[in-house]
């Protein structure tokens, strides 16, 4: 072999090594973390992840849109700031801190559905009537620390973003995932789709699929 197939064998092993890591911490807030009631829903936060993932797979998305529907609320698992949060009319910005939490293990197609599932949220309550009665009390609730329904105008800007697609198909996910007590994967089973994600990220091969407007 010669240096430089040797050396990035060598990269290619120390990349692998540091998703695993990484997803070692992930697992751990899963498991220590999530198992709390997940802000007034009848569901664990970890189930409710769990679902949400579950769905964006039976719908045929994408790796990177399962991987985003199954870390989306990894920023309510990082801020320590309580389930009852959105009762006491704060708005944990969770969606940003998730974001940036994950930023340097995948890409846009993982990170951007992620960061917009609020945002997408907001979109759908100002265009699609059907969604927006259909939010849970404690998901209304905290639609209005978020900001409420969109403007059009803010619609318009947000149907054009490269990620919106993904982000409401996970919008909708989301809203489903709340069903209490059925049987579910374990976050384990995800760390294979999860890897490969992250090691196309690593590798630069880019996260290609999703990155579709509305
Ligand atoms: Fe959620």
């Amino acid at each position: 072999m010669t240096d430089s197939g040797a050396g990035n064998r060598r990269a290619g092993e120390d990349a692998a090594g540091k998703v695993d890591k990484r997803l070692d911490a992930l697992e751990r807030l899963f498991e220590e973390v999530g198992g709390t009631a997940y802000f007034g829903e009848p569901v664990t936060t970890t189930e409710h992840m769990l679902q949400t993932a579950v769905l964006a797979d039976r719908a045929g998305q994408p790796a990177e849109t399962i991987a985003a529907a199954l870390l989306h609320d990894v920023g309510h698992l990082l801020h320590g700031l309580g389930e009852d949060i959105a009762e006491r009319g704060v708005d944990t910005d969770h969606e940003s801190l998730g974001a940036a939490y994950l930023d340097d293990l995948f890409g846009p197609a993982v990170i951007e559905p992620l960061r917009l599932h609020v945002a997408a949220k907001r979109y759908l309550c100002a265009t699609d009537p059907r969604y927006a009665k259909r939010l849970s009390e404690a998901s209304a609730r905290s639609l209005a620390l978020q900001g409420g329904p969109m403007s059009p105008a803010e619609a318009s800007a947000f149907a054009a973003l490269p990620h919106a697609r993904a982000a409401v198909a996970l919008r909708r996910y989301d809203e489903a995932a709340k069903v209490p007590g059925k049987a579910l994967p374990r976050f384990a089973d995800f760390r294979p789709l999860l890897r490969d994600c992250a090691l196309r990220h690593a590798g630069n091969a880019g996260c290609a699929p999703a990155a579709a407007p509305l």
